[in-house]
């Protein structure tokens, strides 16, 4: 499993609906509610894409050769007195690929690069007794 830092969603966006989906329908609180349809997932992943564009945003992918199996984004603060602080958004994990680790990677990998980048905070909101509250915490 490697993690990659990604700055285009270009020829990705199936593959990440697919893992977006797969979070969804395995219950994960991600900012959607069921039933969903395609277009909501792909104007996400087009956001996504633009912000990556303008440099608001990372993603950081984990693969499995060629498989995308994981997520996680930061949100870069544009706001003028918030340029030390990232949000943590999308942690996601495909339910094939869970408690091998891949999330520590990935959040290990997001922390790293943020402090490269100069962040000294990262925010998130998690639900209460969700497997990622636990987590976080490390
Ligand atoms: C939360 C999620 C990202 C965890 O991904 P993962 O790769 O399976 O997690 P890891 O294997 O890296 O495990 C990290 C820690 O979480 C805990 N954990 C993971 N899965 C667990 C489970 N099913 N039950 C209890 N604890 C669990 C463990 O404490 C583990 O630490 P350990 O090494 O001490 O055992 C994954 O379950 C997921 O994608 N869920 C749906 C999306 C979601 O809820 N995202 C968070 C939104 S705030």
């Amino acid at each position: 499993m490697v993690i990659k830092e990604i700055t285009s969603t270009v020829g990705l966006i199936d593959p990440l609906e697919a893992l977006l989906l797969n979070c969804i329908y395995s219950g994960a609180s991600v900012g959607f509610v069921t039933p969903i349809n395609d277009e909501e997932l792909t104007s996400y992943w087009k956001f996504v894409g633009q912000e990556l564009d303008k440099g608001y945003r990372k993603l950081f992918l984990a693969y499995d050769g060629e498989n995308i199996i994981g997520s996680v984004q930061l949100s870069i603060c544009s706001k003028p007195n918030g340029s030390h602080r990232g949000e943590v958004e999308k942690l996601m994990v495909h339910t094939n690929a869970r408690g091998k680790g891949v999330s520590k990677k990935l959040m290990s990998f997001m922390e790293k690069v943020s402090f490269k980048i100069g962040l000294s905070l990262l925010v998130l909101d998690t639900r209460l007794g969700d497997v990622a509250s636990s987590l976080y915490l490390y």
